[in-house]
């Protein structure tokens, strides 16, 4: 999914477009996954895909005695992680490798394992999510989030315009987590919980909505005197840009 960009800019990406939405969304998706996800002290968790670990390190803030791990296969994106977590005087042990790694891991030692807007980036879906499952406690918990039917739906629509949307998005959206996580987690699990995830990102200047436009996977250069002209166009009759977050969030066990 990534193609050939280094992970060095697919990290400022990710980091704008997580700016983004907190600055201009409706609701604060940590918090909102924070409350879901009733972490305790002392709790082991692992964290695949971490990004920058925008998510551990707040878990490890409110809960230093816990053993924190976090994977991705993205260099910079470890880099900048182990330097946030030192900044904060946080134990955390960081993976940089493919989410395969976990493997390598101790069985049977982790209360939750996360996976954030990460798994549909993985080659095998369900050979992974076997392996994490070997690597919870009995009472152990995997939480999976990924965007849902009907997110980003403006925004593609307006893309459409000017580009061709590819596939693999809409199939991200339209259909991983029915496809490939709920039935691992049906067939899996005794324990089944989804929870539904929206937020509206209203994107109020040409200025914030060209940055956001640079910060997206599909971005190419070549379409941006389109964008131009379509985005002005646009927020000329409109206030804002609304754009609308879905996600599903999948806990099992
Ligand atoms: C959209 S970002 C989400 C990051 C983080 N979970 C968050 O919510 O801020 C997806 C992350 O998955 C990582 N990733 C992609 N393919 C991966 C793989 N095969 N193994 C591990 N990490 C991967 C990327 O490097 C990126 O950091």
């Amino acid at each position: 999914m990534q193609g050939k960009k280094e992970t060095s800019q697919i990290t400022s990406q990710l980091n704008l477009r997580i700016q983004t939405n907190k600055k201009f969304g409706s609701i604060d998706l940590d918090e909102w996954l924070f409350k879901k996800l009733n972490i305790r002290k002392g709790y082991n968790v692992l964290d695949v895909g971490c990004g920058t670990a925008n998510h551990i390190i707040k878990f490890a803030e409110l809960f230093p005695e816990g053993n924190y791990y976090g994977i991705d296969i993205s260099k910079s994106s470890i880099i900048e992680a182990r330097k946030k977590a030192e900044q904060r005087n946080l134990r955390i042990n960081f993976i940089c490798g493919d989410a395969s790694e976990a493997s390598t891991l101790e069985d049977g030692f982790f209360d939750l394992i996360i996976s954030i807007y990460a798994l549909y980036y993985v080659k095998d879906t369900k050979k992974l999510l076997l392996v994490l499952k070997t690597k919870l406690k009995k009472e152990g918990r995997i939480v999976i989030m990924s965007p849902y039917k009907g997110n980003n739906d403006e925004w593609y629509s307006f893309l459409s315009s000017f580009m061709k949307i590819p596939a693999e998005i809409k199939y991200i959206a339209g259909n991983f987590m029915d496809k490939e996580v709920l039935p691992f987690a049906k067939s899996n699990f005794n324990k089944l919980n989804t929870f539904h995830f929206q937020n509206k990102v209203r994107i109020p200047s040409y200025h914030d909505l060209k940055k956001y436009w640079a910060s997206n996977i599909y971005h190419k250069l070549k379409f941006d005197k389109e964008f131009e002209k379509y985005a002005s166009d646009f927020l000329n009759k409109n206030k804002n840009f609304v754009i609308t977050k879905k996600a599903l969030l999948v806990v099992m066990g």
